[in-house]
């Protein structure tokens, strides 16, 4: 995978991103936990049955593509597009109605003292040698109030609490930066890691002994369950039976969206089922709101009458393709140092499972808040790792670097958390 270009993972073509190869483990194990063997949970079928199965479901999956080829709007979303699910707050759209602006108090802290950061986000220890990127502030026009982070407070808030981010590499990058957010208010703060290795196996925790507060990341690509059967990887649309790791969690923070494009060798499962139904492939947006759903049902299920406060992250943009903000098609964000500094729409427009995010959370009975931070992302072609990686994708415009933009979404989250808008 390494040292080829990518197109963007949110491309027509289904293709992936390089970056995204990350399972966010640091190369700590190659195969992703979620494919480790569960006893029990699918039958064997016999061949025959299956595959008659099989061919009728593509059957009808072809004719349902032609019909229904899924019209989603490409419309901005602060020119006309749908309302956020994060319902603006006395007119302020946090994530929409801002700019880019340079701050010379920025960065937040000194990524050199936080002992947190893997090597794909730590574009600092590898050298970057521009820091330009480290000094924007996302600036909120009125009538919102500018939020402002306190990471003191926090800690007390969550006492006691344990706080779970949810999702693939996107999820941890936000983790790893709300972890050097937290550090950097409390430096002396004593901290445990288990597994002490750092591996990801499905998940690991960080907790801040002094205050009592559990942050654990918890590894998974597409949040519904995939199964290594005795035919083969198993991507099961309508299970989500790993949500249980997840009911101890005080405050959510979920996102899926990159893992669903992928193809080929590091397309990670061999069929995908629902219900008795199983299909070699299927339309990947169709796919991606199918299993949201199955998310959306285990938390109405499970946590809506708990105080359990659930996030969404919003998706997470990639800049492969120069185009999307008026470079040449070729360009990606190698070398790029500056944001865009549009205040209109973003040239590449929205990415389009957006609005099957928004349409999922919206018919939700457990309010869950969007951070609906794509946007303002989109405009940060300046803030990926590209080559300053220690070279595990060496072209990275899919995460981002730490300290960078995430910190701007945990900004964001505290400004939600704290009732700020
Ligand atoms: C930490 O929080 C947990 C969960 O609320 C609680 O059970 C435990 O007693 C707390 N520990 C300390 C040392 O306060
Ligand atoms: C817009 O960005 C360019 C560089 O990307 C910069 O030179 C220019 O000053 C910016 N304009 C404004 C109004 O911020």
């Amino acid at each position: 995978m390494k040292n080829q270009p990518a197109p963007p993972p949110d491309a027509p073509t289904a293709a992936v991103a390089p970056g995204d190869a990350a399972d966010g483990t640091g190369g700590a194990h190659e195969q992703p936990a979620a494919l480790l063997p569960r006893a029990g949970v699918m039958r064997r079928r016999p061949a025959l049955v299956w595959a008659g199965a099989l061919l009728a479901v593509l059957v009808l999956l072809a004719a349902c593509t032609a019909a229904a080829a899924v019209s989603i709007s490409r419309r901005q979303h602060r020119h006309g597009g749908a309302p956020s699910a994060s319902a603006a707050r006395g007119g302020c759209d946090a994530f929409a109605a801002g700019r880019w602006v340079v701050d010379e108090s920025y960065p937040l802290y000194d990524s050199a003292r936080c002992p947190f950061i893997r090597d794909e986000f730590a574009c600092a220890r590898f050298g970057r040698p521009d820091t330009g990127y480290l000094k924007y502030r996302w600036q909120l026009d009125p009538p919102c109030a500018q939020p402002r982070f306190d990471g003191l407070a926090l800690l007390r808030m969550w006492r006691g609490k344990t706080v779970m981010f949810v999702g693939d590499s996107l999820a941890l990058n936000q983790y790893e930066s709300l972890l050097c957010m937290l550090h950097a208010a409390a430096p002396g703060a004593r901290t445990t890691v288990s597994p002490a290795s750092g591996k990801i196996d499905p998940s690991y925790t960080v907790r801040f002994e002094d205050y009592n507060v559990t942050l654990v990341y918890y590894l998974t690509h597409y949040l519904v369950d995939l199964v290594a059967e005795r035919s083969g990887r198993v991507l099961k649309l309508d299970t989500i039976e790993q949500a249980s790791n997840w009911l101890a969690a005080d405050v959510l923070v979920f996102d899926s969206w990159h893992w669903w494009p992928r193809t080929g060798p590091t397309q990670p499962w061999d069929f995908i089922q629902e219900g008795n139904t199983v299909v070699r492939d299927m339309d990947r947006t169709k796919a991606f709101t199918k299993a949201l759903h199955t998310w959306a049902n285990w938390v109405d299920a499970n946590l809506l009458h708990t105080d359990t406060k659930v996030f969404f992250q919003g998706i997470s943009p990639s800049h492969y393709r120069g185009e999307d903000w008026g470079a040449s098609a070729k360009k990606t964000c190698m070398g790029e140092t500056q944001p865009l500094n549009g205040t209109g729409p973003y040239p590449g427009g929205p990415i389009p499972q957006q609005a099957v995010l928004r349409s999922v959370l919206a018919g939700m009975a457990k309010p869950v808040y969007l951070l609906d931070f794509t946007y303002l992302s989109q405009l940060r072609k300046d803030a990926h790792p590209t080559k300053y990686d220690g070279g595990i994708f060496a072209g990275d415009c899919t995460h981002w670097c730490v300290a960078g933009l995430p910190d701007t979404w945990n900004v964001l989250l505290y400004g939600a958390l704290t009732g700020q808008f």
